[in-house]
């Protein structure tokens, strides 16, 4: 008998960015498979990416809300168990919110939706059902990620003192200075894209790997957002200072104009007794620093690794393991939950995440607007 969970998927088509990741992560722990889709909202691109895949064509339907018809049709056994969707963000809140509602689980891309409004409806609709629910923000499944997450919990850089993380991408520089070519890009039209561009598409990342890894939660923020352009509606870029309390503070900088930048994450944080430092473009090595010692260098896989590390790790060391491996982590920890096995909780973020990072991104819009003030969150 075939005891793998099936797996449905919304958007990510062969034309996405992200469709493959998710698609190469469901496969990696041998726990899913791809039973119906909507790759596309174009019929002919739908069926012929799942044609080029070398899907059974008969649960591949034409629209979303033939998914769920013809879904929740089927007998309990047959119908496909957890939804991927992968949309652009206009689609996330109706879509999710209706698969929550018909009973499936859900995996869904960040930011959760396009305001805070929709994320409290969204939260409790879950709260009604009884449904597990995943939020990719993808950088949490990284092996030192969580070894990062580990160290701090245990005390090993002592009080946490100051948190620093910047985003930095370059690729709106090429597109943001033609009025035509910005006009084609869903990410910065606020009926698709949301309230903002940069921190609802990459703050929101370096946010939620703030609280993730440090425990903490964001207190209040200061936003000074830039938009370029005066009819750009949405900030291509930004710098937030964040309170976490009296005595802990930090920095979250974002940037879709730093010309030249590839995915640069980098993640410092220091404690009274050192500091972590790691950065996605090479995210294998995971760095301490302390003021007595040189620097120690953390790899994945090695037995000094915490047991949360361990099994986010497929390989031996020395075998590099990336971004695909980080989404196949997260994967992972959605397939323990929907068979009810054990896990932690870190394994994957759920929705609280979504919604606080919805909060994170409302606010910064906020306190951008009304002069840079302090807001809370
Ligand atoms: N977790 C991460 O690190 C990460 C990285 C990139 C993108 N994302 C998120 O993933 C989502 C998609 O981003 P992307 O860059 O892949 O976008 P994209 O524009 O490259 O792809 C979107 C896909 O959705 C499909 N689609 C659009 N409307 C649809 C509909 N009504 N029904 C079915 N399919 C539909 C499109 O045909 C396309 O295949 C966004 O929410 C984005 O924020 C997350």
């Amino acid at each position: 008998m075939n005891s793998k969970i099936k797996l449905g998927i919304i958007g990510g088509g062969g034309d996405s960015l992200i469709g493959v990741l998710h698609r190469i992560a469901s496969f990696m722990n041998d726990n899913y498979e791809i039973v119906g889709a909507v790759f596309n909202p174009v019929w002919e691109d739908n069926i012929n990416f799942a044609k080029k895949i070398d899907l059974d064509t008969s649960r591949i339907y034409p629209d979303f809300d033939t998914f769920i018809a013809k879904e929740t049709a089927l007998p309990k056994d047959k119908r496909i168990e957890v939804v991927s969707v992968l949309t652009p963000n206009f689609l996330h809140f109706p879509m999710a919110k209706k698969l929550i509602e018909n009973g499936f689980h859900v995996i869904c891309e960040k930011p959760l939706t396009t305001t805070y409004e929709e994320a409290e409806i969204l939260e409790k609709s879950l709260k009604k059902s009884n449904t597990i629910f995943a939020v990719t923000y993808t950088y949490t499944g990284y092996p030192m990620v969580r070894q990062m997450r580990e160290m701090i919990k245990n005390g090993e850089i002592g009080t946490i003192q100051k948190v620093d993380i910047q985003y930095y991408q370059g690729w709106i520089n090429t597109i943001i200075h033609d009025k035509n070519l910005r006009n084609t890009i869903w990410r910065l039209d606020p009926k698709k894209g949301g309230i903002s561009c940069c921190i609802g598409d990459i703050g929101t990342h370096a946010f939620n790997m703030a609280e993730y890894l440090t425990g903490l939660e964001v207190k209040s923020l200061l936003a000074d957002l830039n938009y370029l352009y005066e009819d750009n509606t949405l900030d291509i870029d930004g710098t937030v200072l964040i309170r976490y309390s009296e005595n802990v503070k930090g920095v979250i900088r974002a940037s879709q104009i730093a010309t030249g930048e590839e995915n640069g994450l980098q993640v410092k944080i220091y404690g009274t007794k050192g500091g972590l430092k790691w950065e996605q473009e090479n995210p294998n090595f995971l760095y301490l620093l302390s003021e007595d010692k040189p620097m120690q260098v953390y790899k994945p896989g090695h037995s000094y690794n915490s047991e949360l590390s361990l099994n986010g790790t497929k390989l031996p060391p020395g075998h590099p393991e990336g971004i695909f491996d980080s989404m196949a982590n997260i994967y992972l920890g959605v397939a323990k939950a929907i068979r009810n096995e054990p896990y932690d909780s870190s394994e994957f973020p759920v929705m609280n995440d979504g919604v606080r990072g919805m909060k994170f991104i409302e606010q910064c819009v906020n306190s951008h607007k009304n002069g840079n003030s302090w807001v809370q969150l």
